[in-house]
């Protein structure tokens, strides 16, 4: 048998949602740089050449607990992840020459299955994330392959039983284009849950609040910790600070309309989150708050028809509110903001801020692409 597991190594997969990747894993290396990296000596981040997997490996002096704390803390933050799940077995269709489903087989049978819990019942579930070139194109192959990995595993631990509709353990397989990944399944992440909170889930709906997912997406960009005091200059009905509020982080949110910050009061009473969010009817170009006191900027200025600008054109807005924010703000904190694709504002705001800037596209629908704006003050 071929050895080509390190054992010394705890080694998970989190699958990256399709939709928007480059996104999904800048969101995954800011999370873990803010929950994760002080706690380690040890790790690696990985990401394989389809940009659907990262692969963090722990060293084998990180306790078992310790390892789970921190893929469970990485699930409650992050949006652009499905789920997660342990190594058992990867392999390179390249790098093990795999041309055809039975050269798929053979690898399978030949490699080393890391199985954890020899005693527990199990399922297994195999999706495709790409089709591999040349093989592997018909459905009925997932099936079979599940077939084949469920036969290994009973042949090297018969004491393990099927059971498919509430397994002990379920394992969890990808094909992509590039490769297959197999392991136990850790956990999914909360983007389903945050999915369903949409606008007309909440006691006052206002059609310019964005959709919570991006929302969440933005807070975890912003690299916000617990407790941080976040900044919504622009926070309308709410959506923004009460998806701060869900992940523990207090806030600050500004709007200019009336109407529309008795709605956001009446959002936030409702789910009990007024203890920490604070609202204030007033001008983001306006801001009374001293340098220090805020931790980061998270927000979606005005546009379409939805919202309004109040009479000032949205780059002017947006160019205003970077000098309003420039001197409040410290070294390393971040500015997040969604515009539309085609608003160019980014060099000009960070000059004004003294920041870098990375830069997301995402799509939206057919008239509307939006530009995710992470500024970093250097
Ligand atoms: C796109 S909405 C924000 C939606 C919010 N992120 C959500 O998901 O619920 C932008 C809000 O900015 C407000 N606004 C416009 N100009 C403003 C200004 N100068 N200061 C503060 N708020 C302003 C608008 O009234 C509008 O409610």
């Amino acid at each position: 048998m071929e050895s080509d597991l390190d054992l010394s190594n705890l080694i998970f997969y989190f699958l990256l949602s399709g939709e928007n990747p480059e996104l999904a894993e800048f969101e995954f290396q800011t999370v873990f740089n803010v929950l994760a990296k002080g706690q380690f000596k040890e790790y690696a981040i990985n990401i394989f050449s389809d940009k659907r997997i990262i692969e963090l490996t722990l060293s084998i002096n990180t306790r078992q607990i310790d390892a789970q704390k921190i893929v469970e803390d990485l699930l409650d933050r992050l949006t652009q992840v499905h789920v997660c799940f342990k190594r058992s077995l990867n392999l390179d269709f390249i790098k093990y020459g795999i041309k055809s489903y039975s050269d798929l087989y053979r690898q399978v049978h030949k490699s080393n299955l890391y199985i954890q819990n020899p005693e527990k019942s199990f399922g297994i579930i195999i999706k495709r994330i790409g089709i591999p070139k040349g093989f592997l194109k018909d459905k009925s192959i997932t099936l079979e392959l599940s077939r084949n990995l469920g036969a290994k595993i009973q042949a090297l631990y018969p004491q393990k039983k099927v059971n498919l509709r509430n397994p002990d353990e379920q394992f969890l397989g990808i094909i992509s284009e590039y490769g297959f990944w197999f392991g136990v399944l850790i956990g999914s992440s909360l983007r389903k849950e945050v999915r369903k909170r949409t606008a007309h889930t909440r006691p006052f709906f206002h059609p310019s609040s964005m959709n919570p997912i991006l929302l969440r997406t933005m807070i975890n960009l912003a690299a916000l910790k617990t407790n941080d005091l976040m900044l919504d200059p622009f926070c309308g009905s709410g959506g923004g600070v009460m998806e701060a509020a869900r992940m523990g982080i207090r806030s600050i949110g500004i709007e200019i309309d009336k109407r529309i910050v008795w709605g956001a009061f009446q959002n936030l009473k409702f789910f009990e989150y007024s203890k920490i969010t604070s609202l204030i009817h007033g001008d983001a170009l306006n801001i009374c708050i001293s340098k220090g006191s805020i931790s980061g900027v998270v927000t979606d200025p005005p546009y379409g028809t939805a919202a309004s600008t109040k009479g000032i054109s949205l780059p002017k807005l947006i160019i205003r509110f970077f000098k309003e924010i420039s001197p409040i703000l410290s070294s390393n904190q971040r500015v997040v903001l969604a515009i539309p694709a085609n608003l160019e504002i980014e060099e000009q705001a960070s000059e004004i801020l003294h920041a870098s800037v990375y830069i997301f596209y995402q799509y939206v629908h057919r008239s509307l692409t939006r530009k995710i704006l992470v500024f970093v003050k250097k």
